[in-house]
Formats: structure tokens, C-alpha cells, sequence
């Protein structure tokens, strides 16, 4: 019950020990088609260049960022917490122009104050972290995507955190890039990045297009008259050309983690979006109705919190590393510690897709109000699991 990575679905880590394919084997090709197409459900858009980037989520990030961001560009990014961070030091390595603006962890930003700092510094894009993990808050995204359209701005978000947890409409918000991990509310391993990019960002990348020496054939066009993407691992480019029909080759691809992003979008779709949206909503609020039960305080600006992870205040004189250890070693339960200027102070409670259940939010409760009394902070376990129990019962 960390913020991720969490317990992989069992229908995933089948999945994940099927007889390995070769990329070109007619099966395989068939899986990838058949990904692309799952993705853009779970993405929620139409979006052509819908693939996996084979690395951690963040190498779904640097994809796109050095992909769509050429040196000299100018990004704004909109800073809440740890994974704000990343996104400009990233953006800072493709040697774009860096502008941020910060909020106070814990809040998030309302989308006026994002309008005019996009009318201030007029980036070419704008990146922003959906849900970060790090301060559990969720950047609210629906007006965004058209401020920036108005604007010329292009919009990517990460949504690590908050794919198949909360709701993410890539085309309705006008998102014009999103990138995502298994490792969150889709109950995947880490190691795979889904990645989707609209007409808009292929426009740039196609720009910067090239193709190794090695396979240029007679009907290849020109490179583009940009400058080369300068990641050959991460270019964009080159992995949409190799997820198109034509499957110009570039790595060898990770065939267990196909198996297990397939899967992963499979079992999601399988749930649908809102069930699986209200599934974490009432683990969020049955954790926090637990959470106060035990006289612990809630972090952050509760308009703003991410259902799926709750942040919580280390009580007073309570020793935040031993409770962790104490509720793994008794109980074998994970809780996640925290960075930055919340190290020591609060505690990350995971409530993330397979393991979003009542009987783990009731058995945390438990098991995390029995071990604080252990160190001397009085709270009541079963009156924290009833107040738990209460919300699942009034739905
Ligand atoms: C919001 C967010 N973005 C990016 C990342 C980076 O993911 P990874 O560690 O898979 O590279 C994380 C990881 O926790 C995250 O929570």
C-alpha cells in the first residue's frame, strides 16, 4: 500500500510468462496492433501514435519531451511537487528554455494562474504532472488543454499516477501528449512507458525525422530539416515509424512487458472507467474517514486529493521509519515514506488498482492503528476500521 509500484494483478504476471516472440513474428506484430488499440482506450483518444516505450515512466517522459522540445525551446512548467521537478529537469537536459512557476505542496494551481503565466512566458509547450505522487495532490487538467489550443501552446501531461485511478480524457481535454507507467492503478511491473501523441506533437517529431544509416532504403524520404532528436533510444520518431505498418526496425522489443501492458489494459477495460474511477474514489475516502478516526490529519487541500494515494501527517513524537518497519515486519504491509520538504512528515498510503480494496483499506487501518498505540499514540484501530466500514456501507 505504497505509492507505487504496488501489487501486480495475477492475470499480469501470467500474462508476463508466455513463450517470448520475436517483434516481427505475424503473432507478435498482431499484439502490438492490438496494444496500440487498447491504449487508445485507456488514454481515451483516436490518437494514431499510440505506443509503449519500453523503460520506466519516465523514460515515457523524456520521450516525448526530447522528442517534441528542440534546443532553444521554450517549456513552462507548472511546478506542485517532486515530479514537477523532473519534468523541468528533463525538459533542462533536452536544453530547452526552462521557465517554472511553484505552488506550495499541497496545493495545486487554479488553471487562471496557469493562463497567465502561459500569456507571460508564451512557451512552446506546457508540461504538466497530473497527479504527483510525491504531494498526492491532482492538478485539476479540463480547462488547460484549451487555453493552450487558444494560445498555440502544446500541452503534455504526465499521468503516471493517476491513469486508471482517476478520470484522463486525452481528447476531450485536448491533451496533446500523455504519458503513463504500469506500475500504479493499472496493477503492472515497472519498465513500460504507454505514450500517445496527437497529429499536433507527430508534426514536430516527423520535423527532426531521420533513420538509422543502417536502413535507409530506396523509398525512404529525406530526413526532416530539424535537429536529430538527440536520444536514438527515446526518439519518438524512430518508435512510431517502428510501431507503424511499416515497422522500420529500432530495439528489440521487451515482449513480456507487451504481454503485460496488454494485460494490464485488458483487465481495465474489462472494469471500465467509472467503476474503476468510483472503486478508488471510495478507498480514498474510506482511508480518510479512517485515517481521522485515528486522530491522524490528512494532507494536503482536500478539493485537490488524488483518491488513490492520501497523504498523512507523522503524529507528533511518533517515529515515522519504525512504524513503516513495524507495519511491514508484523503485518506485512507497505506504506510509503516521503521526499523533499515532506520527508518525516508525512506518510504515503497507496490505494492503487488491484490492491484498491475494502479489505485492505480495513486491514491498514487495523494494522497502522495498532502499531501507532505501540508507540504510544492513542488511537482506537476498531474505531478507524469502523469509520472505514461506514463509508463502504453507505456506498
Ligand atoms: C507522477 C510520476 N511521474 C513520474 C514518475 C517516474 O516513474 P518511474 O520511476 O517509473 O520512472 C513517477 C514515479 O513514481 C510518478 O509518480
Amino acid at each position: 500500500m505504497g505509492p507505487g509500484p504496488v501489487d501486480v494483478d495475477p492475470r499480469v504476471l501470467r500474462a508476463m510468462s508466455m513463450p517470448l516472440l520475436g517483434q516481427f513474428d505475424p503473432h507478435f506484430t498482431a499484439y502490438m496492433n492490438e496494444t496500440m488499440g487498447l491504449y487508445r482506450q485507456v488514454f481515451r483518444t483516436e490518437n494514431r501514435a499510440t505506443l509503449l516505450v519500453d523503460g520506466s515512466a519516465r523514460a515515457g517522459i523524456e520521450a516525448v519531451l526530447a522528442s517534441a522540445l528542440a534546443p532553444g525551446d521554450k517549456v513552462l512548467v507548472p511546478v506542485f511537487g517532486r515530479f514537477g521537478h523532473l519534468l523541468a529537469e528533463i525538459a533542462a537536459r533536452c536544453r530547452a528554455e526552462v521557465v517554472t512557476i511553484e505552488t506550495q505542496w499541497g496545493t495545486v494551481f487554479p488553471p487562471e494562474i496557469i493562463e497567465t503565466a502561459v500569456r507571460a512566458h508564451r512557451p512552446m509547450l506546457l508540461a504538466l504532472v497530473h497527479g504527483d505522487t510525491s504531494t498526492t495532490m491532482a492538478q485539476p487538467l479540463e480547462d488547460i488543454g484549451q487555453i493552450c489550443r487558444e494560445l498555440g501552446v502544446v500541452l503534455y501531461v504526465d499521468a503516471t499516477a493517476t491513469i486508471a485511478g482517476m478520470a484522463l480524457e486525452t481528447d476531450a481535454w485536448s491533451l496533446d501528449a500523455v504519458s503513463c507507467g504500469l506500475q500504479k492503478c493499472l496493477s503492472g511491473p515497472p519498465g513500460c512507458a504507454p505514450v500517445t501523441v496527437n497529429e499536433r506533437v507527430e508534426v514536430l517529431v516527423r520535423r527532426r525525422r531521420h533513420v538509422e544509416r543502417g536502413l535507409v532504403g530506396p523509398e525512404d524520404e529525406e530526413s526532416g530539416a530539424g535537429p536529430v532528436i538527440q536520444s536514438n533510444y527515446l526518439d519518438l520518431g524512430m518508435l512510431i515509424d517502428y510501431w507503424s505498418e511499416r515497422r522500420l526496425n529500432h530495439h528489440t522489443e521487451a515482449t513480456s512487458m507487451l504481454y503485460a501492458a496488454r494485460e494490464c489494459a485488458r483487465i481495465m477495460l474489462e472494469e471500465g472507467h467509472e467503476p474503476r474511477q468510483s472503486r478508488h474514489r471510495l478507498a480514498g475516502r474510506a482511508l480518510a474517514a479512517g485515517l481521522g478516526a485515528l486522530e491522524l490529519r490528512v494532507f494536503g487541500d482536500p478539493a485537490y486529493r488524488m483518491p488513490n494515494v492520501t497523504g498523512v501527517y507523522i503524529p507528533e513524537g511518533v517515529p515515522g521509519e519504525a512504524v513503516r518497519a513495524a507495519l511491514l515486519e508484523d503485518f506485512g504491509i507497505e506504506i510509503g515514506t516521503s521526499f523533499g520538504p515532506l520527508h518525516g512528515r508525512i506518510w504515503r498510503i497507496g490505494t492503487m488498482g488491484y490492491g484498491c480494496t475494502r479489505v485492505n483499506v480495513l486491514s491498514c487501518l487495523a494494522a497502522l492503528g495498532t502499531t501507532l498505540r505501540r508507540f504510544g499514540h492513542r488511537a482506537s484501530p476498531h474505531e478507524a476500521v469502523a469509520a472505514a466500514r461506514a463509508i463502504y456501507e453507505g456506498g
